[in-house]
This record gives structure tokens, sequence and C-alpha cells, in this order.
């Protein structure tokens, strides 16, 4: 089986993380030996803007829907290119145009690591969020102007969006520790979040093995850091599970390996896989950007065609690496990016 994959490395360390993170999917597929990649690389980013004073083509869109998935690295050249055009013109845009509606960011304490928390018990935690509607929506408005000045906006939660995020994140428990947490606020939002509440309530009947909790989400935020290691899946809509992504990175340690995934859960466009980090300008070029965010959001892609028992390889490789003290200065080594996939690709064989 050959799958054709979009590549755009994008900017900054991008160029730099995803060769690596491609020669170590490469290296999995040779150990599996039942699929193979076969890469297309797309120059889009900013340096494509500067040229071209666009993002992408015109038919980049259409182009991607000829590909199985995408491999992203990370956009951005702040110095040179607005964030909200780099942002909006290639990133969003796929996100939105190829309908990728959930958001999964796992954030687990690797071995080898050092949380931030104080006294971190060993978590493991997937966050699913609803990628497409929610509290970000077009919906609202600003009216009148100085004193009396009024900002409102929508939060829109359709049935389908949200029993599409919350059906995933049941059945990612199934192959997981058999829990999920919903993330609500129905103590203060009196129209959305109850029926989200009312939502989770019937699904949750489809899945009578799984274990339910419901937090509202700033107990859940503290939970986080007090006691991750109680969480096993959790269902956020596109706001919370936004913040909540975030601080699972920190807790991991460093942005610089937390990874993610953009998927199209029905499979009707290609999902992208795009680590949580950004292009990191202050270290681009320098050979010492962490590849562990883009090799783990790889792990995550062989995971969603269907090839788990490699993809946790790849993780066990980079566990075995941490954990022989073969870190990048982000997480308090002094290694480079070559010598981080280097060890992986040791240990993977
Ligand atoms: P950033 O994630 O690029 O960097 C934040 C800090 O983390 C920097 O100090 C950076 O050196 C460090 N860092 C990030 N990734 C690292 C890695 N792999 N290894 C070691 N250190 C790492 O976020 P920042 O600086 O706010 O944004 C820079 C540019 O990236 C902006 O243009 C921003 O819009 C864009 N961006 C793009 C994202 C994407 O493509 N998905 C996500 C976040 C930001
Ligand atoms: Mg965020």
């Amino acid at each position: 089986k050959i799958y054709r994959i979009a590549v755009i490395e994008g900017d900054g360390i991008g160029k730099e993380v995803v060769p690596a993170a491609i020669e170590v999917l490469d290296a999995a597929a040779e150990l599996d030996g039942g699929f193979q990649f076969e890469w297309t690389y797309f120059p889009w980013g900013c340096d494509y803007y500067l040229e071209h004073g666009k993002m992408m083509p015109e038919d980049g869109i259409e182009i991607l829907k000829g590909y199985d998935q995408i491999f992203l690295g990370a956009v951005g050249m702040p110095e040179l290119v607005p964030d909200h055009i780099s942002l909006w013109g290639l990133l969003i845009k796929i996100r939105r145009e190829l309908k990728q509606a959930i958001n999964v960011r796992p954030a687990k304490l690797l071995a080898g690591l050092e949380s931030p928390l104080k006294n971190p018990q060993n978590f493991d935690i997937t966050v699913v969020r609803e990628n497409s509607e929610g509290e970000y929506s077009d919906s609202g408005g600003r009216m009148h102007q100085g004193a009396d000045e009024i900002a409102i906006q929508n939060a829109v939660f359709t049935r389908k969006g949200t029993e599409r995020a919350m059906r995933y994140a049941f059945e990612l428990a199934k192959g997981s520790r058999g829990h999920v947490t919903s993330a609500t606020k129905s103590n203060g939002l009196t129209y959305s979040m109850p029926f989200w509440d009312e939502v989770f309530e019937e699904v949750k009947q489809d899945y009578p093995d799984i274990d339910t909790a419901v937090n509202h989400i700033d107990a859940l935020a503290a939970f986080f850091v007090m006691k991750p290691h109680q969480f096993d899946v959790i269902v956020a809509s596109n706001l919370f599970g936004d913040i909540l992504t975030d601080l699972g990175g920190a807790i991991m340690g460093s942005i610089g390996i937390a990874p993610a995934a953009n998927l199209n859960i029905e499979r009707e466009y290609p999902s992208m896989f795009e680590p949580v980090h950004g292009s990191a300008p202050d270290i681009a070029g320098k050979g010492i950007a962490n590849p562990i965010g883009q090799i783990w959001t790889g792990k995550m892609m062989l995971d969603f065609l269907g090839h788990q028992e490699i993809g946790n390889k790849v993780l066990n490789a980079i566990e075995q690496t941490l954990a022989n003290g073969v870190k990048t200065g982000d997480i308090g080594g002094s290694s480079t990016l070559e010598e981080v996939k280097n060890s992986i690709l040791q240990h993977l064989e």
C-alpha cells in the first residue's frame, strides 16, 4: 500500500523538523514492510507569499484534495508577513475547506522528560476539540459607539458537530483506558452548554462500557494542573479545547514536543497533521529545533492510517531517546536536531 502525502514544510523550523520526521516515517514504513509513503512537496507559506502575493495558489485546496493526507510543519514569518495573513491564507483555510472538524492533541508525560508540574504522576490525556463551530463563529457584530458600544459574538453548536466530536471521543476511549470527560460550563451558559450536556448524555448511552465524567471548564483547567493523571479522553468545544490543549502542551514540558492532528473523520477529504508549535523564528536555521513534536505528529498520522502498532514503536523510540538524555535545548539538553533524529532512528530498529 502506498500513501500519497502532501507535504507543506512552511516556514522557519518547519523546513528543518519536517524532513527529520519524514526520515523517521520512512524508516517506520520500512520496518513495518506493509506500506510506503510517497511524499509530494508544496513550497507554500510566507516565502511563496513574498513572491506571489498569496500563501498558496488559487487551486491549492483542489490540489490537496488529491492526496491521502497532509503533513505540515509550521507557517509564519511575523517580521515580513502579518500573522493573520499567513494563518488565514493557509492553515485555517485548509482546516475549514477540507472540513477538518476534529482536532486531537495528546498530552502525555514522556519518559525522561521533566514536567513543570510539582508532583506529576504519569499522565496520558487525549483532548478531542470540536474544530469547526462553537464559540469561533462569524455570527455577531458590533453596534453603537463610545460608552454605549456593544460587541456580540454568538456561539453556534449544531447537533451534527457536537455529536461528531463526542462520538469520536468515545471511540478513542475504547482503544484507551475507557474514560471520557466532557468539558462543560452549563452553570454559566444557559443555551449552548445545557445542549452540549444533553447530547453527551445521549451519546454515552451508546457506549455502556465507557465511564464518564462531566466537569465545568474552570474546574477542569485546575484539575489539569493538580491531577492530570485522572483523565483519559476529554471532549471539549472549540474555545474550551483550544485553551485546554495549550495547557496540555505546557504540562508536558515544552511546546516543541506537542503533536496535533486536524481530522476529517469522515475521510471525505485529507486530514492535516501539524505540530502545536509555530515556526520559531528565534531559533530557525540553527539546527537546534526539537523535532519530536513533528515526529510525534507523524505517529498520529500512522495511527489515523491504521498503523497503530508501528506508531507506538515510533513513540517508544522517542521516549528511549529522551530517557538517554538526548535532548534539545528547549527541554534542558544540548543535543542538535540531527542527534535527536539519529537517536530516534536507532531506537526504532
Ligand atoms: P512558536 O511556537 O513558533 O515559538 C514559541 C517559542 O517556543 C519560541 O521561543 C520557540 O523557539 C520555541 N519553540 C517552538 N517550537 C520549538 C521546537 N520545535 N523546538 C524548540 N523550541 C521551540 O510561537 P511564536 O513565536 O508565537 O510564533 C512564531 C510564528 O509561528 C508566528 O508567525 C506564528 O503566527 C506562527 N505560528 C504558527 C503555528 C502553526 O503553523 N501551526 C502555530 C503557532 C504559531
Ligand atoms: Mg491555541
